[in-house]
């Protein structure tokens, strides 16, 4: 457990790279490893995220009904309710309303195609997360076995900044498991797409343990914070 609320802010510039799906998983297989209570927040006006939940039967992890311009409060409320992890996911965009959502995070996760297309769209999000001083993790999302665009796709991105060890593969069970409110560890727990994000947790997790909690409230708090992240975060795959 966590001894501070911990904040992972998904995002990406580039529509449909996984930003939903991984919040999602991710959330639920932090609540399974015991890292809750966990909450869910999405600043998305699609509301793809909130739709799952609205379908989903287990009440963990929780939602918060939030806005732009209320997360803030909002995250002040859930530290205070005793929330140990807020997983935030945001709209395909770059924007300032979303380098603010990223002034909150802990470590900002960037799923990330391999593609062509992807690879070229990830500098803006680079930027907002070095301009707020926070540790940006890449993690390939959507591969296709034994291809070997997916491990190019791995050594381009780690010229921009770290990319997780795990890779996500394109299976359909992301998918399918969603319909319903559930995910992939929710159908099999053992199965290739479950384990992989429970490796991809354990990663997150490890490296949201030596961040010294990034949200404390306040400006002040939050500059604090992008010091102390710059400090434990500060490395990078290939510079
Ligand atoms: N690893 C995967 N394997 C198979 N399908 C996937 C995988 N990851 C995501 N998808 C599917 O790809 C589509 C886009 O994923 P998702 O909605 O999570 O992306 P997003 O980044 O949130 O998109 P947006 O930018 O529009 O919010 C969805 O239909 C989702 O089910
Ligand atoms: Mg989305």
């Amino acid at each position: 457990m966590f001894p501070s609320m911990r904040v992972i802010v998904f995002a990406s510039q580039k529509g449909g790279s996984g930003k939903t799906t991984l919040s999602g998983h991710i959330a639920v297989e932090a609540e399974r490893q015991g890292a809750g209570p966990v909450a869910l927040i999405d600043t998305d006006p699609q509301g793809s995220l909130a739709k799952w939940w609205n379908v989903r039967k287990d009440p963990t992890p929780a939602f918060i009904q939030s806005v732009f311009s209320n997360l803030f409060y909002d995250l002040d409320t859930a530290r205070d309710e005793g929330f140990r992890l807020v997983v935030i996911d945001t709209p395909p965009a770059v924007t300032r309303a979303i380098s603010e959502v990223v002034s909150f995070a802990d470590i900002v996760v960037a799923p990330t195609r391999p593609s062509p297309h992807d690879l070229r769209a990830v500098a803006p999000t680079v930027d907002i997360a070095e301009a707020r001083g926070k540790p940006l993790v890449f993690v390939v999302n959507g591969a296709t076995q034994n291809a070997r665009i997916t491990s190019e796709a791995a050594i381009a991105l780690s010229q921009h900044g770290t990319v997780a060890p795990t890779t996500v593969h394109h299976r359909v069970d992301f998918a399918a498991s969603m319909i319903d409110g559930r995910t992939v560890m929710e159908i099999d727990p053992f199965c290739k797409s479950a384990l992989e994000i429970t490796a991809l947790w354990e990663y997150l997790y490890d490296r949201l343990q030596r961040a010294d909690g990034a949200y404390r409230g306040g400006a002040d708090g939050i500059d604090a914070m992008a010091q102390a992240n710059k400090r434990v975060f500060g490395r990078r795959a290939v510079s």
